[in-house]
């Protein structure tokens, strides 16, 4: 029978994928196919760089319509030409839902990414605990693709069919603490993904009704600014080019349906991750 959850351990989860010669793994053009995408109005939050500008990048490959949502562009994501690029946008502001109503001017988009997040530089332990960097984080990444998510619908931006996702992190499993962080730390990022697992299976449930799909997508451990400070144990632990998380994310989101909504998943195996 083959395993319904991913390893806990990363280091063992990618030994095991190189031991066992995983290509979905180890190569995701193996069986990447971005042919869904063609034509399809997309919104990514983040867009202007890390993560988000490769998901853009493997966007505008495939022809599809980018709607980039930000703070500020940058010349990266402005050579790539977007259909829109709204800008201005940060998702700590309560006033981001009324501005991305007034400012997506295209209509309707098929799939919704909140990427943008947030990872406070240093290592958080009781004696460093910075209770304001917690609340900065889970506003940032809880609340923020939930005002997202909300000016979407609001304005009916997602219409049934449309798929949201929502971009956490295995930060986010409270199971996995006991392997990944025997000695606790990192509280504010890893209370932030925890409550965004959360609004995301509350707003899959909602919007079951609507028959809007929402996966909630660990993106797999990606070389950019957010991880630098994990750069020693990148190769041990299998950290991607982000071009390459770009393809992952945006291969679980072609598999996304209303039969998988509200499921965890990691992107990088695609197998489920305990919440
Ligand atoms: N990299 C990984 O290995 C990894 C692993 C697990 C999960 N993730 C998640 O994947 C997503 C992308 O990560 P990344 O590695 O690309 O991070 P990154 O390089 O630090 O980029 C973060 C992005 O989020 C945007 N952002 C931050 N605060 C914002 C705010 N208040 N309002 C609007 N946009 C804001 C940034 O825009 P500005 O340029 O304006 O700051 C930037 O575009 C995040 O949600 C992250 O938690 C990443």
């Amino acid at each position: 029978m083959s395993a319904k959850y991913s390893i806990p351990d990363q280091p063992e989860r990618y030994a095991n994928a190189k031991k066992e010669n995983n290509t979905r793994y180890l190569d995701i053009t193996s069986v990447y196919d971005g042919s869904f995408l063609k034509d399809k109005r997309v919104a990514v939050t983040g867009a202007n760089r890390g993560l988000g500008l490769e998901i853009s990048k493997v966007l505008a490959e495939a022809g599809a319509k980018l709607v980039a949502i930000v703070r500020k562009s940058s010349p990266e994501l402005d050579a790539l030409k977007p259909e829109e690029i709204v800008s201005g946008i940060d998702v700590m502001n309560e006033e981001c839902t009324e501005t991305i109503k007034d400012k997506v001017k295209g209509g309707p988009v098929d799939i919704l990414i909140n990427n943008a997040g947030y990872f406070y530089e240093p290592e958080e332990t009781i004696e460093t605990i910075n209770f304001k960097e917690q609340l900065k984080q889970i506003d940032i990444c809880a609340v923020g693709p939930l005002r997202v998510a909300a000016a979407f619908l609001h304005a009916d931006l997602l219409q049934k069919g449309s798929k949201i996702v929502m971009i956490t992190s295995q930060g986010g499993s409270i199971e996995w603490r006991f392997v990944q962080n025997p000695k606790g730390h990192d509280y504010g990022h890893h209370m932030s993904k925890a409550a965004a697992n959360m609004a995301s299976v509350l707003l899959a449930q909602e919007l079951k009704e609507k028959e809007i799909a929402v996966g909630i997508l660990h993106p797999g451990f990606n070389k950019t600014e957010m991880t630098a400070k994990y750069k020693e144990i990148w190769e041990v632990e299998g950290a991607v080019d982000p071009e390459c998380g770009a393809k992952r994310v945006l291969y679980e989101t072609g598999k996304l349906s209303m039969e998988t909504t509200g499921k965890f998943i990691n992107c990088e195996d695609g197998l489920e991750i305990p919440f």
